[in-house]
């Protein structure tokens, strides 16, 4: 590494704004890029006025992305000059995640008032890039896919994710070789690497030593996930097994998992682990045979509803969430009842849908026969209809019972407490702030569109 990056703390702080778009593993790159630069002397600041750095962390998801971040990178640019011509100060303005990787290039060529652009893969290189950008002054671009992975570089500490420090995430598998037709992450985030299991466990250890008590651990397909121990091939169920020993660590959550990937051994695990939540996001994104295939996502409805009713006869109190894209090209009235089919079938406890949004350079956004939007949006109407009427459903059906919540802060009224249900709702209740960190029993006894209230039950479950 350069010179710049052994060069000790700047003594006064530098402050460091960074503005997260699309999934939880921007989020958690997001905090992770923080952490690389801290030994620069950034700190974390609210406000990109106070800024030293700016970085934006980028999606590529879905249509639109790069004119979104031309239209917030005219904002940045702005708050900079105004910034220099008051303060007499310099902001550094960087561009990473996923939009920079697919469109670096495009994107120096439009905004070259950019300092440096930098792929999802590279940012544990990070202080050297700042340093080559100073002496360069200013346009450097980095999006390799490089031999080495980011996880074997990166500091020691890791930043929890909330401001309790209850919840976080932890990637464990980085890329996706599944190259669904109309899917980008492959091209942005490059092949899947899972990564070792030595490394995951240390970085559990120390977000759990610092007071996480629930982990979400991270990847596009994280269910392929593969390490090695002991010489020995070690899959998701093996890693949470051994997730479930480290002393204080309560709940186990991991996303987003493809179907395919969803084997015995860990359906088995969500009845034997019991850090294991028994809430599981697995996207389907059709309920029809013909667009799945061409989808390329590689099974069959019939064989996603084999693997719910399974889950259910293994954990009765599984929910579940998926995702949904309706309007993929070739998309006929009739698959996408076979979709509104499968959606009743199952019924989801929450869902993410879309309308299919054609990315450059995927297969899907070549291929004949487009949807029009007119056609999406009615189809997207009706679809969402039912997946709230569904989600009602499920929060409705809490209402009487009791559940674990894991109480994560106080909740906006004082004496009030907030805290997560098991699937993931916030639930509001009354109670000590005292516990806090804590698994408590509720009585949930209401339930509002997007929370649940109730009274605390009994105190103190667990830690
Ligand atoms: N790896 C995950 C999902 C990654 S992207 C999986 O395989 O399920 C998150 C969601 O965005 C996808 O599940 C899909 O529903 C949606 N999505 C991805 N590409 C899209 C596109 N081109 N148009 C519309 N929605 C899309
Ligand atoms: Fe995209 Fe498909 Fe990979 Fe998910 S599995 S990230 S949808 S290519
Ligand atoms: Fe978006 Fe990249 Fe995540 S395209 S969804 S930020 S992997």
């Amino acid at each position: 590494m350069s010179e710049h990056t052994s060069s000790s703390s700047s003594s006064s702080p530098r402050g460091l704004h960074i503005i997260t778009w699309g999934c939880q593993m921007n989020v958690y790159d997001s905090a992770r890029m923080a952490d690389v630069l801290r030994p620069l002397g950034y700190a974390p600041v609210d406000r990109p006025e106070e800024a030293d750095m700016i970085i934006l962390n980028t999606c590529h998801i879905r249509e639109k992305a790069a004119e979104k971040v031309f239209s917030e990178l005219g904002r940045l640019r702005k708050i900079r000059e105004a910034r220099k011509l008051e303060k007499g100060r310099d902001t550094f303005l960087a561009v990473a995640g996923c939009v920079a990787q697919a469109e670096g290039k495009e994107l120096l060529a439009r905004a070259p008032f950019v300092d440096l652009v930098l792929g999802p893969q590279t940012y544990h290189r990070l202080p050297e890039m700042v340093a080559r950008v100073t002496r360069a002054g200013g346009g450097v671009i980095d999006t390799d896919f490089p031999v080495e992975t980011k996880f074997d570089f990166l500091p020691d500490e890791a930043a929890p994710q909330n401001s309790a420090n209850l919840t976080a995430f932890l990637t464990i598998q980085e890329g996706c070789d599944k190259f669904c037709s109309f899917c980008v992450v492959p091209y942005t985030r490059g092949m899947e690497v899972s990564r070792p299991v030595a490394s995951v466990l240390a970085e559990a250890k120390r977000l759990v030593e610092s007071g996480v008590r629930e982990l979400t651990l991270l990847g596009q397909n994280v269910n392929a996930y593969h390490g090695e121990w002991q010489g020995e091939p070690l899959s998701l169920a093996g890693l949470a097994e051994k997730l479930r020993a480290i002393p204080g660590l309560l709940r186990l959550r991991y996303m987003t998992s493809h179907p395919r990937d969803m084997e015995e051994s860990l359906m088995v695990a969500h009845r034997d682990n019991p850090i294991f939540m028994p809430f599981l996001h697995l996207p389907v994104q059709s309920g029809s045979d013909r667009v799945l295939k061409a989808m390329n996502r590689g099974h069959t409805a019939d064989e996603y509803r084999d693997i719910i009713k399974r889950l259910r006869q293994l954990r009765p109190d599984i929910a579940l969430s998926s995702d949904f894209i309706v309007g993929h090209p070739g998309e006929t009235d009739e698959d996408f009842e076979a979709t509104m089919q499968l959606v009743k079938d199952i019924s989801f406890a929450s869902a993410f849908s879309f309308k299919y949004s054609a990315r450059p350079g995927t297969p899907a956004a070549g291929q004949p026969f487009q949807v029009p939007e007119d056609v999406k949006d009615r189809r997207l109407a009706r679809l969402q209809a039912l997946l709230r009427e569904q989600q009602d459903a499920f929060n409705a059906s809490l209402v009487g019972t009791i559940q674990d919540i894991l109480v994560t802060g106080p909740g906006r009224k004082p004496g009030q407490l907030s805290g997560r249900s098991p699937y993931l709702q916030p639930v509001h209740f009354e109670g000590d702030s005292s516990l806090i960190g804590q698994i408590v029993k509720v009585h949930i006894t209401t339930q509002r569109t997007n929370s649940l209230g109730g009274l605390l039950h009994e105190e103190a479950l667990a830690v």
